[in-house]
Parts: C-alpha cells; sequence; structure tokens
C-alpha cells in the first residue's frame, strides 16, 4: 500500500508522513517542491495549479490524504477535477474546515466536501478547529519581532487542536477500516482566548507576549497595506467572524477515540516552542 499525500510540507502534511511512516506505510510525499526522497517516503512534485504534474503523483497509488487547492483562486472544483483523474483511487481522507457550512462563499471547502461526496469512493472529511501550530508558524514572525499578535477574535474562545492529533486522526482514517462516510470534528482538549494562549507562550518562553484585539475593519486595513488581495481578506474576515460568533469554541472527544490518547495541550505545545522566541 503506498499513500499520498498531499501538502506533504505543510503543518498537517507532515506529521501524516511521520505518522504513516512509523506505521511502515509506503508514502509518496506530494508538494511544489519535493524535498530529497528518505527511508519509506519518495518525493512527487506535485501543484494543483499545474495538471501535467497530477498523473505521475496519482499512478499506482489506492488511497490519498488531501489538503485542497486553498491557494488557487476561482477554481472551487479543482478537488472533483482531482479525484476524477484518479479513477484507481479508492479511499480519500480531505482536510476541511470547523465550521464550514458558517463561512462565506469564498471559502471553497464545502464544494471540496461536495466533490469528495461525490466522488463514489471510500471517503472520510476531517473538519478541525485552528491549529495550534499557527503559533509556531504562521503567528512566530509577529510574536518573535514585535511581542504581540493583533488578530480580530475578540475575546472568544477556540478550541486550538495540535496537528499531530489531526495527523493521528487522518492515519486512522487512511489506513484502517470504519472511517467511510464519516465526519471527524477534530479539537484540542479545552478552549481558550487568543489572550490565554498569548499568556502561555509567554509564560513558557519567558518573555512578555501580549494579545492585541483589533477590530475586524483595523486588521482589513493592515492587510490591504501588506498587499494582500480582497479575496483573501474576506477569507481571513469570515474566519475570524466565525471565532467571534463563537463557531470555534466547540471541543470534542474524537482525539481520545480515535486514538486512544487525549489531545495535545496547548501548554505542552507552548513548552516544546518556547525557544523560538529567544
Ligand atoms: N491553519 C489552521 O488553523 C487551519 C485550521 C483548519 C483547517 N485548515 C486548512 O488546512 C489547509 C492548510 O492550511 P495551512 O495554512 O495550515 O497550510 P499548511 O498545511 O501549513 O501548508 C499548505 C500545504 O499545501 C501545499 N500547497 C500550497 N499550494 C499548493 C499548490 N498550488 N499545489 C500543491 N500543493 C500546494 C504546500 O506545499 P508546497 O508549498 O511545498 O507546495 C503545503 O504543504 C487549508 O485548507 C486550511 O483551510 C487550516
Amino acid at each position: 500500500m503506498t499513500v499520498l499525500v498531499l501538502g506533504a510540507t505543510g503543518k498537517t502534511g507532515r506529521p501524516v508522513v511521520d505518522a504513516l511512516v512509523a506505521r511502515g506505510v509506503q508514502v509518496r510525499a506530494a508538494s511544489r517542491n519535493p524535498a530529497v526522497a528518505t527511508a519509506g517516503v519518495e518525493p512527487v512534485r506535485f501543484d494543483w495549479a499545474d495538471r501535467s504534474t497530477w498523473a505521475a503523483a496519482l499512478h499506482g497509488i489506492d488511497t490519498m490524504y488531501v489538503v485542497g487547492p486553498y491557494t488557487v483562486p476561482g477554481e472551487p472544483h479543482l478537488v472533483g477535477h482531482l479525484l476524477a483523474a484518479a479513477a484507481h483511487v479508492r479511499r480519500v481522507v480531505l482536510l476541511s474546515v470547523l465550521g464550514v457550512d458558517q463561512l462565506p462563499d469564498a471559502i471553497p471547502m464545502a464544494a471540496w466536501e461536495a466533490d469528495v461526496r461525490a466522488s463514489g469512493k471510500e471517503w472520510t472529511i476531517l473538519r478541525p478547529n485552528w491549529f495550534q501550530q499557527n503559533f509556531g508558524e504562521g503567528f512566530a514572525a509577529s510574536l518573535r519581532e514585535n511581542g504581540e499578535l493583533a488578530l480580530p477574535a475578540a475575546e472568544a474562545v477556540v478550541g486550538f487542536v495540535d496537528t499531530r492529533d489531526i495527523a493521528e486522526v487522518a492515519v486512522a482514517a487512511l489506513t484502517e477500516e470504519g472511517h467511510a462516510g464519516l465526519v471527524h470534528i477534530i479539537t484540542g482538549p479545552e478552549a481558550l482566548t487568543l489572550r490565554q494562549v498569548i499568556h502561555a507562550l509567554g509564560e513558557a518562553a519567558g518573555r512578555e507576549l501580549r494579545y492585541t484585539a483589533l477590530t475586524a475593519a483595523q486588521f482589513a486595513d493592515g492587510l490591504r497595506k501588506a498587499g494582500l488581495d480582497e479575496r483573501s481578506i474576506n477569507w481571513q474576515l469570515g474566519l475570524f467572524r466565525l471565532i467571534r460568533d463563537g463557531g470555534n469554541a466547540v471541543v470534542t472527544d474524537t482525539v481520545e477515540r480515535i486514538t486512544g490518547h487525549p489531545g495535545r495541550t496547548l501548554k505542552s505545545y507552548a513548552g516544546e516552542i518556547a525557544a523560538i522566541w529567544g
């Protein structure tokens, strides 16, 4: 069995590759910039925006983990096109997002989910809450350089989840029976405000870090000044509106039920990354 992992260099793709290798499963790791081969991992160049790269990635595999084409605007049904090109693939696990039904139409995950459900394959959909790993990756520069994270999340709580837990659920769905036709809502073990998260990160690092609550208009202005296009700005605004409306306060027992261990806490992740704020 070889599992194709799309988005293999990303926050969920990396731990999915690691967890598959740990189970002795052969992996084809897809990215626009494939790494060098390692034991059990065959890198392949794959670009959602370049269909000439699809066939080599799909050749001879029967199971795939899909991080969708969120970087390719204006083509909501690319996932459906890929699945049609993957007639021989039997099982697909799709990374979607918590609250998919309440997000604006500009966000394409609902279309991806529809395409996966209509594919005739054994499908499982993962709807995770916000990733803890955002703090150690995308948000890290602002925290490191300014000691501050400014976002329009008010004081709403979010069930931040460790992407290694998402990966373990994904690998169960990829390699075990009993997940076909299921939607797994995946969260961390507790719901925290951004203020609580930033405080925990600062405490672990021995450094003062601040959270500043922006209005949506202030946030949009900042993104515009940074050169972001209107589609991406609306996408971000939609995600933060859902947080402020309480849509990300969700905490489920999915991780513990499927992996047998409780979800990793934000405090534990904060300890692991304490050195990066140095
Ligand atoms: N971040 C969160 O808190 C969160 C929460 C819930 C759901 N999600 C969902 O998770 C997904 C990933 O989001 P993320 O921002 O956290 O990113 P990420 O998984 O850290 O990185 C994105 C991955 O997608 C790959 N990729 C990007 N554009 C590609 C293209 N045109 N063709 C092929 N591969 C491409 C990247 O690989 P290369 O750059 O190496 O090609 C990378 O491996 C999104 O669908 C998002 O909605 C995120």
